[in-house]
């Protein structure tokens, strides 16, 4: 039975990886600028992680009927890393997003601001709030929802009569643009005056810009941050973090999930916050100011951190990249994002910036 053809592949077939290297079926090398989509945070073939992975043994699963006190740890490292106060685990940062409207609704009903270039998803409620899906209807969620300008933050001051504010730090698949300071204050301003916001995180925490969260950059404390992609060190694992007047809002069986916060997810989230709190994120910060200070000049840059957009004047981009053996993605048609493993060092990334300039060049 042939697959949906929802993606537009890339014409590799993965058989193994190292480090931040993919190996093909004809053993060719490939550096892995993406991390999987931002999922394979440490890399590939991690020894920490096969050695968790060879001790799993009678139980891969505890249901939420359980007491578990490897969840309840791994909600405790989140609460220091980012001073939010319960916690609620997913499979995936679409139902994040979801979880977390329900959530934000508990206490405060009415309009929903979303940024123009958002992407928050591809389930119903997470599609209606993504800005760069809307041309493509499918029924969505039943509250008013009104798109702002991403660069108008006086139009957001404007709207402190909404009930909640969601909004990526930076935006990813809407060019890897970062808010302004001024749009960070906005944000802090109609929080101020009782609009609920939700930072989703979903890209851009977990470590990515070397903070744990990328609102933390901009002095912004949400009321509602949303974790995915690496959280789970490459299994399914998402989280919603509330603070306390979200959480006593949140009745029991008014959310729930069979596989939510899966324990062999959750054992490799501990290896993963182990080499965050070890060093890894403050590394990260390094990488990223070295990419920045170094390339600035020769290329059009945007991003913190490893959360790094790379506008050119050309398309497919990826496929020319891949030629020369880097996996980058592309949005928005003509930027490069790259979501490369914390684990990258400088030589790979001087390699990839001089073919990139090569790449360039040919393009014209
Ligand atoms: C900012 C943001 N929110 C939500 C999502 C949805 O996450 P998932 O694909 O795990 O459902 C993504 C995915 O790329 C994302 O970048």
């Amino acid at each position: 039975m042939p697959l949906l053809d929802i993606y537009r592949n890339l014409p590799v077939e993965v058989v193994g990886g190292e480090g931040c290297r993919l190996y093909d079926f004809n053993g060719k090398k490939y550096i892995d600028l993406t991390s999987g989509l931002g999922v394979n945070i440490l890399g590939y073939n991690v020894p920490e992680i096969n050695q968790v992975l060879s001790r799993a043994h009678s139980v891969l699963h505890v249901s939420n009927l359980f007491l578990d006190r490897l969840k309840e740890g791994i909600a405790s490292r989140l609460e220091r890393l980012t001073g939010m106060d319960y916690t609620f685990f997913t499979n995936s940062g679409t139902e994040a997003v979801e979880a977390s409207i329900k959530f934000a609704w508990k206490t405060k009903k009415g309009k929903i601001i979303a940024f123009e270039g958002s992407f928050h998803g591809r389930t119903l409620g997470s599609w209606s709030l993504s800005h760069i899906l809307r041309n493509q209807q499918f029924p969505g969620i039943n509250a008013e929802i009104e798109f702002i300008p991403f660069d108008r933050p006086e139009i957001l001051e404007k709207n402190s009569d909404a009930a909640i504010l969601i909004f990526e730090p930076i935006q990813g698949s809407g060019g890897v643009r970062p808010i302004s300071s001024e749009m960070a204050e906005a944000i802090k301003s109609i929080q101020r005056r009782g609009v609920i916001v939700i930072a989703d995180e979903v890209q851009s925490g977990m470590g990515r810009t070397g903070e744990f969260i990328c609102s933390q950059h901009y002095g912004i404390k949400p009321d509602i941050v949303l974790l995915g992609k690496g959280l789970g060190g490459g299994l399914p694992l998402g989280a919603v973090l509330v603070n306390k007047s979200i959480a006593e809002n949140v009745k029991r069986g008014e959310h729930g999930s069979t596989m939510g916060g899966n324990h062999l997810a959750l054992m490799l989230s501990r290896v993963f916050l182990d080499r965050i709190e070890n060093g890894l994120m403050e590394r990260v910060g390094e990488l990223g100011r070295y990419v920045f200070e170094q390339y600035r000049e020769g290329f059009d840059l945007r991003g913190k951190g490893l959360f790094i957009g790379i506008e050119t004047n050309q398309e497919d981009m990826d496929l020319k990249l891949l030629e020369r053996g880097f996996i980058v993605s592309v949005v928005r048609r003509n930027i490069i994002r790259l979501l490369p493993p914390y684990i990258i060092d400088i030589a790979i990334i001087d390699k990839f910036f001089n073919e990139l300039q090569e790449v360039c060049l040919e393009g014209g």
